[in-house]
């Protein structure tokens, strides 16, 4: 199949390798010319485990390429996939959708032949027929048909994610465009790897923001019983397992923590709400979810302060990890702003250390002083926490750690140290939804 995708960021740029990888020949467009000369000079414009040794090996097995070139690049297309942005439009929290819009457009006016374009951008509910509106006006006769299929990867993992999902889930309304889009996945759904679902296109576009908005609402639910367990003295990590185990609960999305960030639950909940009120329907577990998790956000920075006895005026505070979760330099939404914000606003000076996100983070919190590792952010400082479960935080020599710090107070809000561990170093340990 010859598969051509609109934007090279962070999905187009990864379900475009690995599309490739799977032997499909595939061509990446985008408007950002620099954007582009890096990638032939095989330089990533995001941070992904493994994805620039799977875009070189394509490149260098000619099934994969890039181009500024719109018109070339959809020119013998069999499927034109559209992974340019949707940010959250300012002041209403709609999906901003011109630049599907303006891409699909594009696509339909340079096609020259019969094809299918599918939106692989989060897009709302009936977005496909606005796009098929569009391309009705501006080429009737080509023959093209708009397809829905949304992507369920996440940031760090998106390689895996994307060759060995839970499911693909295609929206399509027309028996040609299943089969392109069949023959698409067919390296996924032989022997029946991973199911191919095809469903309407309308429900496929739910399915998106059902599946998020479900996930942060299983989230939030753990970290409101996480405070409960503070109160209660129980532990929430034991109760995670116990409720875990029932396969209708399922283990996985129940780790307490600092609240969910990035830049798709935020985003895809909010949208989620729009597209509920719009119609009429309230959906009041996630209104509750958005609004519990922005006030867990700034929670966290007055649990730190507690911890510290607190008055944290002229501390020195240690943060280890920055960005929203691990393995990404992504800092969109993600909890330690709040946290940075809270601590400075009560008086105290973060130090902060970051594997990946420095670079991003420095101009979101630019009263932080950045350190090249964790020993260094911990020098003289009252209190060490950790923010985001970086690995690397898991092997600190925690000894070394105690006696760096001016005080040896652990603030572990991802736990990842069990309590008697961090006390038998040295340290005094506040953990989440733990007993006290
Ligand atoms: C999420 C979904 O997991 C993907 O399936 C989806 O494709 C993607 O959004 C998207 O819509 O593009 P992502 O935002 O990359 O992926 O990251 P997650 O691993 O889901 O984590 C999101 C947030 O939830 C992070 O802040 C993380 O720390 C937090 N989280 C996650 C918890 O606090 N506890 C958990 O148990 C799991």
């Amino acid at each position: 199949m010859r598969i051509t995708m609109i934007g090279t960021g962070y999905v187009g740029l990864v379900s475009g390798a690995c599309f490739a990888d799977f032997g499909h020949t595939v061509v990446c467009v985008d408007k950002d010319s620099g954007k582009i000369d890096r990638l032939h000079q095989n330089i990533m414009p995001i941070y992904e485990p493994g994805l620039d040794a799977l875009v070189a090996s394509n490149v260098k097995a000619g099934r994969l390429s890039f181009t500024t070139d719109l018109a070339e690049g959809v020119k013998d297309a069999d499927a034109v996939f559209i992974a340019v942005g949707t940010p959250s439009r300012r002041g209403d929290g709609h999906a901003d959708l011109s630049y599907v819009f303006a891409a699909a457009e594009e696509v339909a006016r340079a096609l020259t032949k019969p094809a299918v374009i599918v939106t692989k951008s989060t897009v709302p509910v009936g977005t496909g027929d606005e796009v098929e509106r569009i391309i009705a006006e501006v080429a009737p006769d080509k023959g093209i048909k708009v397809v829905s299929n949304p992507e369920f990867l996440r940031e760090g993992a998106a390689i895996e994610d994307f060759k060995r999902p839970d499911r693909v889930v295609v929206g399509a309304e027309d028996e040609q465009a299943v089969q392109v889009m069949s023959e698409i996945y067919r390296p996924l759904s032989l022997n029946q790897a991973a199911p191919v679902l095809f469903v309407g296109r309308r429900t496929s576009e739910l399915i998106k923001y059902a599946a998020n908005a479900f996930l942060a609402v299983k989230i939030t639910f753990i970290n409101e019983i996480s405070d409960l367990c503070e109160q209660v003295g129980a532990d929430v990590q034991q109760v995670a397992r116990g409720i875990g185990m029932d396969k209708r609960i399922g283990s996985k999305f129940l780790h307490a923590g600092p609240g969910y960030g990035g830049s798709c639950f935020p985003k895809d909940t909010l949208a989620l709400l729009k597209t509920a009120a719009d119609n009429d329907t309230p959906v009041r577990i996630v209104e509750a979810t958005v609004q519990v998790n922005e006030a867990r956000k700034r929670a966290m920075g007055r649990k730190i302060i507690k911890a510290m006895g607190g008055d944290v005026r002229g501390k020195k505070v240690a943060l280890l990890g920055l960005t929203f979760k691990p393995n990404t330099d992504d800092m969109r939404d993600a909890p330690s702003i709040s946290i940075v914000q809270a601590l400075e606003d009560a008086g105290a000076k973060v130090h902060a250390y970051d594997p990946e996100g420095e670079e991003q983070a420095r101009p979101l919190m630019p009263n932080v002083e950045f350190c090249t590792g964790p020993y260094q952010a911990a020098e003289n400082a009252d209190a060490l926490v950790i923010v985001t479960e970086w690995d690397e935080f898991r092997a600190l020599d925690l000894k070394r750690m105690a006696r760096t710090l001016n005080q040896p107070l652990l603030v572990d809000l991802r736990n990842i140290y069990p309590a008697q561990f961090a006390q038998d170093a040295g340290f005094t340990i506040v953990s989440v939804g733990k007993p006290a």
